[in-house]
Parts: C-alpha cells; sequence; structure tokens
C-alpha cells in the first residue's frame, strides 16, 4: 500500500478525486463504489468541478453503494443513499439505471446481498472503492472481527458504530445492523483507497498503520493490498 500525506483536507480531497479522475478517464465504463459520509464530501465536490467544467465524463460508469442501514428507507435523511443523492448522485444527474444501491428496507436482504455480489461479479469485480474508516477501524459496515474473506453481506453494527451514526440523522435513530460490501471486495477493487481526515480520526489511522493484519481490526487489511492507497491529511497524522 501507499501512504499519502496531505497539508489538509482541500489538497487531500483535491488528489483523492485525481486518483479517481485518472482511473475513469483510461476506463469510462468503470464499476465505481464511492463511500457515503461526511470524509469523502470534498473529493465528491472536486468531482463535479470536473465533470462541470474540466470534462470528466461519467455518464458510462455504473455505481455502487458500499452500504447501508437496515430499516432506513433510502429518502430519509441519514441513509446512506439520501447522503449520496445528495452529495453526488442528484448535482450530477446521475441516471437511476447507472446506480446499484442496497435496499435497506428490502424483505429479503439475502436477495439483495447475492443481487449486488452477483452484479459485482459480472463486471469482474470493482474498479474504484473508495472507504473512510470508523473510530473503531470499521470499514464501510464491516465491524472488528469480519473476516478479510468477506463479500457483500449483512453486519451486527458494534455500539460505536450506531452511536457515531446518529451524526448523520435528524433526530434519535434506532440502528442495528446494516447491509455492506465485503472486505474481500475491497482486497479485489482495482483502485482502493482509504481516506481518513481530522484529529479524531488520528488514533485510528496510527493503530491501522502500526498493526499486523488481524481481523479484529478491520481497516488493518489495508496491510494485504499491495496496490492500495491511504489518503490522509496531516491532521489524521498526529
Ligand atoms: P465518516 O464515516 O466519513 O462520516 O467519518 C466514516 C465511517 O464510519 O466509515
Amino acid at each position: 500500500m501507499k501512504v499519502n500525506i496531505y497539508p489538509d483536507y482541500k489538497t487531500l480531497s483535491r488528489s483523492t478525486a485525481d486518483l479517481i479522475n485518472s482511473y475513469i478517464s483510461a476506463k469510462k465504463d468503470s464499476l465505481v463504489c464511492l463511500a457515503s459520509g461526511h470524509t469523502p464530501r470534498g473529493v465528491f465536490d472536486c468531482l463535479i468541478d470536473d465533470v462541470t467544467s474540466k470534462g470528466l465524463d461519467l455518464t458510462h460508469c455504473t455505481f455502487v453503494g458500499l452500504d447501508e442501514w437496515v430499516g432506513i428507507p433510502a429518502h430519509t435523511k441519514g441513509s446512506c443513499r439520501a447522503m449520496m443523492d445528495e452529495d453526488f448522485f442528484h448535482p450530477l444527474q446521475i441516471p437511476k439505471d447507472r446506480i446499484e444501491f442496497f435496499n435497506g428496507m428490502a424483505s429479503d436482504l439475502n436477495a439483495e446481498v447475492d443481487r449486488i455480489n452477483n452484479l459485482i461479479a459480472a463486471h469482474g469485480g470493482l474498479d474504484i472503492m473508495l472507504v473512510g474508516i470508523g473510530t473503531n477501524g470499521h470499514i464501510a459496515m464491516n465491524e472488528p472481527g469480519t473476516s478479510f474473506e468477506t463479500l457483500a453481506h449483512i453486519s451486527m453494527l458494534a455500539d460505536e458504530t450506531k452511536e457515531v451514526g446518529q451524526k448523520y440523522f435528524a433526530t434519535s435513530t434506532q440502528l442495528n445492523s446494516g447491509v455492506t460490501l465485503g472486505l474481500k471486495h475491497f482486497r479485489e477493487a482495482k483502485l482502493p483507497i482509504l481516506m481518513a481526515n481530522g484529529e479524531k480520526k488520528a488514533a485510528i489511522i496510527q493503530k491501522t498503520l502500526t498493526t499486523l493484519p488481524v481481523e479484529s481490526l478491520p481497516s488493518s487489511v489495508i496491510h494485504l493490498i499491495d496496490h492500495g492507497f491511504v489518503m490522509i491529511d496531516q491532521a489524521a497524522v498526529k
């Protein structure tokens, strides 16, 4: 893996967007998974700028959702889909048929898992997978203890994730489980990027970078990914 440290969030976001932009410019029909949440919003702003004023063409890309809260409707503020719609899909007017997202309200969640696993397999794997990191080291909703061999699956959320996840919602929200891409997807993506910014991520970034790969720390999977990128700002490497 390659660790790149930037002086601030703005340059971190621009450089992460540049990695994504270069990849898609070379492979226009990329299968792209971008995390929702607060970390990548600067990257989205840069990509929106690239599309609107620098000729980046996303019309042949297919976008796959990284994860979703089980039991939260897609239109509810705080759902992963709602965040992606607001921050990325709607500003770019990405057509619905170019977006494949977990439905956290599905009556058959196993079928949802199969649908997304099959879709990714049919494309020969993900091209780009941009993820953030939880303060407990989770990647997407792969909580501590998740096998590095997992594909998409239903996940029981860690208490820390349920608590921290409240920040996305307008009112206190019951969070129990999620449906998520797996760590094997991350390992096998052609361009896997782990991104983190800010002091609140410094402790987990230090732990991630100094811990040998162990399933009790999902983010440590990055050590197994030679072609992976860790993109962080100075505040996250205190
Ligand atoms: P954040 O979430 O980008 O909102 O900090 C990251 C995560 O929990 O994976």
